[in-house]
């Protein structure tokens, strides 16, 4: 078995919207040739595109989010002979002979059995290990293996803002290896980067923008700190029950002045046309959900940099359970830029 881009939990991921998003974009945007992800998260919504664009830019400020593209859409070169027998011994790893680390110290018993929580040390080690011996591209493949194998035993809802507290905590980790997206041969153009999107918005160019920022105050740092931790290695103190680090990246667009940073970010951008996911959860009864703009703030800051289009769907939105979504819709703006 392999990963696939999209077999990933993630928070706001659009991986079931996809098709309608392509479509909304492909009855829209004629004469395009390039594509900005501008809050990417998991890709999919790239992925869904490869074949529609020329060149493509993606962006997250995410460190674990970059490595992922990287692995997935990343155009270098890579020995696939030795990728796989890389990931053959990571499956047959002699627990014995591993030293328990900053995984096995801190999340052991907790977001991982210990004897998960053991093989990822030692996996997380030896790709650091091997740095000098593997070309980038073969560094980024056997990273982003490594988060999503890890992801998927998790002993969580999804995300890391807890982990379920049980007596036992069962034992699941396989290592398999992500199947990349673009090849060498490809003809695409993928530039990625980890950046403010606000910050780079001012410096690129690509035919259509496509932006999917947070929705609401809940931070994907703070959601995924053990990814980020995990692919920085930086091995930082951690803080309460959850066992989070000092806060970093966080998002102004889960704060309550979302508003002026999604006008800055509108008005910075050099595009034909501007796409902008968001959904009517702003009336949902629990507060970490409710949304930080309203459908008529998007619809008047895009009218003002071109004539805008609005499309509905009925859609399902992952959540943990707790939250109740009545009349959930997601929606989809168009503008076509002045
Ligand atoms: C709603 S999610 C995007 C989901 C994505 N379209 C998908 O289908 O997986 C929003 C993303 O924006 C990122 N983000 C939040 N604030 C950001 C900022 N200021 N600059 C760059 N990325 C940001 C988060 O890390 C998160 O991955």
């Amino acid at each position: 078995m392999s990963f696939k881009i999209n077999n990933r939990r993630y928070t706001g991921s659009k991986t079931k919207l996809v098709p309608w998003i392509k479509e909304v974009i492909e009855e829209n945007c004629l004469d395009c040739k390039s594509f900005c992800d501008i809050f990417a998260g998991t890709g999919v919504v790239t992925y869904g595109l490869i074949d529609n664009f020329d060149e493509f830019i993606i962006n997250d400020f995410l460190y674990s989010n970059e490595v992922i593209y990287e692995g997935f859409f990343g155009k270098g070169n890579y020995d696939k002979e030795k990728i796989n027998r890389i990931s053959k011994r990571y499956n047959n790893i002699d627990l014995n002979t591993v030293e328990p680390d900053f995984v096995t110290k801190n999340y052991g018993g907790k977001y991982f059995s210990n004897e998960d929580a053991l093989k990822i040390d030692y996996i997380r080690n030896d790709i650091e290990k091997k740095k000098n011996k593997i070309n980038k591209k073969e560094y980024n493949i056997l990273l982003a293996s490594l988060i999503y194998s890890f992801d998927r035993c998790a002993n969580t809802v999804g995300h890391y803002d807890a982990y379920i507290k049980s007596k036992t905590v069962r034992s699941s980790f396989t290592f398999e290896l992500i199947e990349p997206i673009l090849e060498s041969t490809d003809t695409q153009v993928v530039k990625i980067y980890r950046e403010d999107a606000n910050e780079l918005a001012k410096r690129i160019y690509a035919d259509v923008v496509y932006i999917d920022p947070p929705y609401s105050s809940r931070q994907y740092s703070r959601f995924y700190h053990v990814i980020e931790i995990i692919t920085k290695w930086d091995k930082p103190q951690l803080f309460g029950a959850a066992l989070k680090p000092e806060a970093e990246n966080v998002s102004e667009y889960s704060k309550s002045r979302a508003l002026d940073f999604f006008q800055d970010l509108i008005s910075s951008l050099d595009t034909k046309y501007i796409v902008v996911s968001y959904n009517n959860t702003y009336n949902s009864k629990s507060k970490s959900s409710k949304n930080k703009m309203t459908l008529e703030d998007i619809k008047e800051t895009l009218s003002k940099k071109g004539e805008t289009k609005m499309y509905f769907k009925n859609h399902k939105a992952f959540n943990a359970g707790k939250t109740e979504f009545n009349n959930h819709k997601e929606l989809l703006f168009v503008t076509k830029v002045k």
